[in-house]
């Protein structure tokens, strides 16, 4: 029988403890949380009485943890953007394996030291790109190594962020600022250019890119618009981000998972009271807010593939949309859809596959990256996993990249790591 993989999480928040944890807990055979360091009261309690941690075993801070000798197989790092690096680099050196969240980190310095540590260490890094294990990627990287569209020539791909998703995370919440989290590129983004990566099974070489926050700034405020939306907001009706209408009246469509982010007792009148003065709450044109709206980026890999790669807020549906044009053939095709269309110009016929859609969390991303996780423990690293750190070094350096032509104006040349 395999073995039951033994596991501490950091960061028991929307991620670690809803996501992660509850994989664990309808996984019992397979893996378990036996400790936790998580600052909220709340969520620690949570945690440890959903998963019987013992008291000992939970604490306020990761470094009470990672202090210890190691007790566990492998250590999730789930805390917020800027907090991965120092505990993930301090999990490694006590001889763990660490599942990371991304992004990994905005310093490419940072990106490099881990690299390294996770070398000479010989210990796994497996960051959370959750895209490489939705039945829609795995079943596109299928169709590519069948040779049935031939050598891949060009790819497109849209992000389609959905216009209450940028509200909720990018204007009001918390990755609305790049000093605080880090780029929407690197944010939102860096799972993009890794199943590029993937895609095109390449190194990219140049990177250039334009974009812009358009809509979410104190100018597109419409008149009389208070700073709070409960405040008696005029336009409540005609806004399609209204805090009341995202949280309380559309309730069916967005909740569970954003709702428990505003209260997570996550009941009509706990989202009430956190929606009069809190930060969900907020008018998203009176938000302090800077990350981008919408962005395109441009990128050439060592194979001489070119991939086109747009992400904007204002969308109808949260999707990613891709086309790939290969030699002989193309794939088109929609993940939350979960379709994929495969036309062979030879014959012209055309393949049409219909994908599980029940899997929920990334459109499956999220328990097929857990089952990888699992597997990757149970033999002690000797299975390497679909991703590895040097490929989510790369595909962060690309979104480093792609801010850095942003900002500048320039092409950025790529170097390999
Ligand atoms: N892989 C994906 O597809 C995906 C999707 C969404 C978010 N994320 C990333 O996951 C990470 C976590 O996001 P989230 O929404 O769960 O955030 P969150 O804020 O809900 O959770 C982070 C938790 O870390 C805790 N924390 C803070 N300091 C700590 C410390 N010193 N020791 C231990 N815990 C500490 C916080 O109290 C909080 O509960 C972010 O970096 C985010 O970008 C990844």
């Amino acid at each position: 029988m395999a073995k039951k993989v033994s596991a501490i999480l950091i960061g028991a928040g929307q991620r670690g403890a809803q996501v992660y944890g509850e994989y664990a807990l309808s996984h019992p055979k397979d893996i378990a949380f036996i400790a936790v360091a998580e600052p909220d009261d709340a969520r620690r309690a949570e945690f440890c009485l959903q998963h019987g941690i013992l008291t000992q075993n939970a604490e306020h801070d990761w470094h009470a943890l990672l202090e210890r000798p190691k007790f566990a197989d492998c250590v999730f790092v789930c805390t917020q953007d800027n907090q991965h690096i120092l505990p993930a680099i301090a999990a490694l050196e006590k001889g763990y394996h660490v599942v990371l969240e991304k992004p990994v980190s905005r310093d490419s310095e940072e990106l490099k030291r881990l690299l390294e540590t996770a070398r000479r260490t010989k210990r796994l890094v497996t960051v959370c790109h959750v895209l490489r294990y939705t039945p829609f990627f795995s079943k596109i990287r299928e169709i590519l190594d069948s040779g049935v569209i031939g050598s891949v020539q060009s790819i497109q791909q849209i992000e389609n962020v959905a216009y209450w998703h940028q509200a909720h995370s990018y204007v009001r919440g918390n990755w609305r600022r790049a000093d605080e989290s880090s780029p929407m590129i690197l944010a939102k983004c860096c799972h993009d250019m890794d199943i590029l990566l993937w895609m095109t099974d390449s190194h990219c070489t140049k990177v250039s890119s334009f974009g812009s926050l358009g809509h979410f700034r104190v100018e597109s405020a419409p008149e009389g618009a208070p700073e709070f939306c409960l405040d008696g907001c005029p336009h409540a009706e005609s806004c399609p981000y209204d805090a009341e209408r995202i949280y309380l009246r559309d309730k069916g469509v967005h909740v569970p998972v954003i709702r428990k982010v505003v209260s997570l007792e996550n009941t009509d009148d706990s989202v009430r009271e956190a929606l009069r003065s809190g930060p969900y709450g907020r008018c998203v044109y009176h938000c302090d807010n800077d990350v981008v709206d919408h962005q395109v980026v441009n990128l050439e890999f060592e194979n001489g593939v070119t991939a086109s790669f747009t992400m904007c807020a204002f969308t109808w549906e949260g999707s990613r949309t891709v086309k790939i044009m290969g030699a002989l053939g193309q794939i088109t095709g929609d993940v939350e859809e979960n379709e994929i269309q495969v036309v062979s110009f030879a014959t012209g016929n055309k393949t049409v596959y219909r994908l599980n859609t029940d899997a929920a969390g990334h459109s499956g991303g999220d328990a097929g990256f857990m089952r990888d996780v699992v597997r990757q423990m149970q033999t002690d690293g000797a299975y390497a996993g679909r991703t590895n750190i040097a490929q989510s070094t790369e595909s962060h350096l690309i979104a480093l990249a792609a801010e850095e032509s942003r900002v500048t104006g320039k092409t950025i040349w790529m170097t390999r790591q």
